[in-house]
This record gives structure tokens, sequence and C-alpha cells, in this order.
């Protein structure tokens, strides 16, 4: 499991997809879980408290981890702002099975790409609890992989992973 975590805006649904992408061409039965697939869906009656952010994260690492048994790697991409449930959903998974994945951008860069406009409804007041604007983002303190989204370009950043898949992948199956 492909862990992205990241403020809104810092390109964890697009590197995800753009990974996805190359694994399957390599051959990999591979998915990815994001807004779009699960907040519409199994997460639909969960908004943004923290409460619900962590019950939001708690059934993601939950469906990650069937999806894994199935034979899939998944890709998450969700902002996951909280330490304690990034490692809840890890010592969920055997070992080496959980990879974080930090997609770092600082707020300005964030704000400014401001893709969804959900940023300038944040600092407006219009909407409450917007990480990083009224509500907090603990950065990963050890990530398996960080990205910077501010100077690495989504092709370069893609390969990267790639290869460190590749070599996690190869190291599990010398050792079953
Ligand atoms: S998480 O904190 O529970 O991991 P998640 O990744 O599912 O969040 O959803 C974040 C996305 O929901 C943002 O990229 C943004 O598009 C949208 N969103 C709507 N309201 C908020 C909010 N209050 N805080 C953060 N994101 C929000």
């Amino acid at each position: 499991v492909l862990w992205f975590t990241g403020l809104s805006g810092s390109g964890k649904s697009t590197l995800a997809h753009a990974l996805e992408e190359q694994l399957y061409k390599l051959g990999y039965q591979t998915d990815v879980l994001d807004g779009d697939n699960i907040r519409h869906g199994l997460c639909s009656d969960l908004g943004f408290s923290d409460t619900d952010r962590h019950e939001n994260i708690r059934r993601i690492g939950e469906t990650a981890k069937l999806m894994l048994k199935a034979g899939t790697i998944i890709m998450t991409a969700f902002i996951s702002p909280f330490r304690k449930d990034r490692e809840s959903v890890r010592n969920l998974m055997s070992h080496g099975d959980f990879i974080e994945v930090y997609c770092q951008a600082d707020l300005e860069t964030c704000e400014a790409r401001d893709v969804k406009g959900f940023y300038k409804r944040a600092r407006s007041g219009e909407i409450k609890n917007y990480t990083r604007i009224d509500s907090p983002y603990e950065e990963p303190e050890k990530p398996d992989f960080i990205l910077d989204t501010q100077s690495v370009d989504v092709e370069t950043a893609t390969k990267k992973l790639c290869n460190y898949i590749e070599g996690c992948i190869s190291k599990k199956g010398a050792n079953i």
C-alpha cells in the first residue's frame, strides 16, 4: 500500500494516478483510492471534523488491507493529517506492506494552485476546519519516501517512486 499524504493541492492524487499507470504498464494489478471513489461512497457519511477524519482513514486503511490481500497494489491519496491515524494503518499491515509517501509542498504553493477553489473558500470562512487554515496537518516524521512536489515534475517523481517500489517488490519476493 502506497499511502500518499500531504496538504490539499500537494499533488497526492495526480502522483498516485501517474504511478498507478506506470505500475499497470509493468504488469502489476493496481488501484487508486482517493476522494472521488471513497468520499462519495464508503465514507459519504463523514465530514471533516477530527473524529470524522480519523474514521475516514480507518475505513480506508481496512479497505486497502483487503485489496492488498487480494493481490492489488493500492495507492491511497488522502490528506490523512494525523500521525496517529497513519501509524494505525501501518500497524494493520505486515511489515513492509505500508509505504508512507509524503507529498511535500508548503501551504503557499498549495494555496496558489487552489485547483478546486477550496482554499479561497476556507480563507473567507465559508468552509470550516480546512487543513492548515483552521485544522492541523502533522507532517510525517519518518516517511518512507518524500516527494518534493514544488521542485520535481510529475514524470520525474513518478519514475523515482516507481524504481523505489520495484526495489521493494523484488526484496519482498526474495523473502517469500
Ligand atoms: S482527510 O483529512 O480525511 O484525509 P480527504 O483527503 O479525505 O481528507 O479529503 C480532502 C479533500 O476534501 C480536499 O482535497 C478538498 O478537496 C476537500 N475538502 C472539503 N472540505 C475540506 C476541509 N474542511 N478540509 C480539507 N479538505 C476538504
